[in-house]
């Protein structure tokens, strides 16, 4: 499915982004671990989240979607032997997560994936499960493998990655590990699975080790919980940058999650000169939310720094967009992750936007963009995307602000993480067309 943007004047109106991917995939893995029922408003629905329910069902668990926007996930308190392989898509959080959540339990699991998470590394959950006494057979440590779980003690972590997926992996193995495991991470990555598991009730806290704070969970039963999920700020990513880039836009993103772990994307805005604020804050869930009312802005080039990287991993592709906008050089480093992602976001990015008229050189742990300015972004090509989310839709919000249309070649994608992206889009006023 190819899919064309064009600008068409200003986007205006208020949306609300579908529900965040992170807490989802958590919800539905903590709602199958623990006892009883978990209720869940506002899940993702989109196909990355669906393997992870799939998956749940396969070690045990019931996981019906209800009427009113609520899904319903009863455990028994633990993961059982599956009868069939984990399928877990294009998504590396369903992966990675319910590998180590697996790993506790004396059960013999075999994951896979679509093409692109078959190229995904694996050694980094390998290496700490392993370590805590979970058996891998897996040629290259790559998928497929099969974990063999049980028997497991807790460990201390230090992970050579800032990763949510690696912490998650080993606290949620943590859970059925004999003594304490600690993850102690280069730099702080999303803290959702240690929210949530004091939500449900887990033994979950932060120790102190030469004055910086890293989780640690000791053995926990889980009992099932109600989870709000709010709106993701990784997908509300897409029309703020439109709204920002497409001229006498004003748009309000309600109900998005602002964790700050999460906000990288945002605080870079921000330095880049976006009108952007943050209205009715409220915390009704252990995850703090906002609305976001953003307007067209002036941007100028920017360099993050290096150490803001892990709270805005995702949104690099999205930024990059911004970057070719802006006034002046943005110099984007110490994002090397990029390269292992759905697909290398570097090269891809670095080829889209030079077919794009976009001066950028690549690094190897990132790239510089070369922003156009008041010159404007020409636009004008057919962008290989090779299946990855959001290469697609960053590329398609550069095409509302461009001199002429962009073409991504395959949009399919964007179902594993924005259902209905282009219709969403048309909601706000946005020109996304099937070609
Ligand atoms: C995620 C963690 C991040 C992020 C991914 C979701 C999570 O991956 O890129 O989209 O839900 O834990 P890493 O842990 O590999 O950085």
């Amino acid at each position: 499915m190819r899919l064309k943007a064009r600008s068409d004047g200003p986007l205006k109106g208020r949306v609300r982004p579908p529900g965040d991917k992170s807490i989802s995939h958590r919800a539905i893995i903590l709602g199958a671990l623990a006892h009883g029922e978990t209720v869940v408003e506002g899940l993702l629905e989109a196909e990355d989240v669906q393997n992870t329910a799939k998956a749940a069902r396969l070690f045990g668990a019931n996981v019906v979607q209800g009427e009113d926007n609520l899904w319903r996930v009863t455990g028994a308190g633990s993961l059982t032997q599956p009868a069939e392989t984990i399928d877990c898509g294009n998504s590396g959080t369903a992966a990675r997560l319910l590998i180590g959540a697996a790993s506790a339990f004396p059960i013999s699991a075999r994951f896979d994936g679509d093409a692109s998470l078959r190229k995904r590394p694996m050694n980094r959950v390998i290496a700490p499960l392993s370590q805590m006494g979970a058996r891998f057979d897996s040629p290259n440590n790559r998928m497929p493998l099969i974990v063999h779980g049980g028997k497991l003690k807790g460990i201390t972590y230090r992970s050579p990655v800032a990763s949510a997926q690696v912490k998650s992996a080993a606290l949620l193995a943590g859970l059925g590990a004999e003594g304490e495991t600690v993850v102690i991470e280069p730099e702080r990555s999303r803290d959702h699975t240690e929210r949530m598991l004091a939500v449900f009730g887990a033994d979950v806290d932060q120790i102190d080790i030469d004055g910086v704070l890293h989780p640690r969970v000791r053995p926990s039963t889980l009992k099932g919980a109600r989870v709000y999920v709010p709106a993701d700020p990784s997908s509300a990513a897409f029309p703020a940058a439109a709204a920002l880039i497409v001229g006498k836009s004003e748009v309000v993103i309600e109900d998005v999650l602002i964790n700050p772990l999460r906000l990288g994307l945002y605080e870079t805005m921000l330095e880049m000169g976006a009108k952007l604020t943050f209205k009715e804050r409220r915390d009704p869930i252990g995850e703090p939310i906002a609305d976001l009312v953003i307007n067209a802005s002036e941007l100028t080039g920017v360099s993050p720094p290096l150490k803001r990287a892990p709270s805005m991993i995702d949104e690099f592709p999205i930024l990059t967009v911004l970057a070719a906008f802006a006034d002046g050089e943005t110099r984007i480093t110490g994002a090397g992750e990029l390269r292992v992602k759905e697909s290398d976001r570097i090269t891809l990015m670095v080829e889209g936007l030079r077919a794009c008229g976009v001066e950028v050189e690549e690094l190897d742990d990132g790239l510089v963009v070369h922003g156009r300015g008041p010159k404007g972004v020409r636009g004008g090509a057919e962008i290989r995307t090779l299946g990855d989310h959001r290469v697609a839709m960053s590329f398609l919000v550069m095409g509302l602000a461009s001199k002429e249309p962009i073409i991504v070649d395959d949009a399919h994608m964007i179902a594993t993480s924005f259902p209905d992206f282009a219709n969403f889009m048309a909601g706000i006023g946005a020109r996304i067309e099937d070609v």
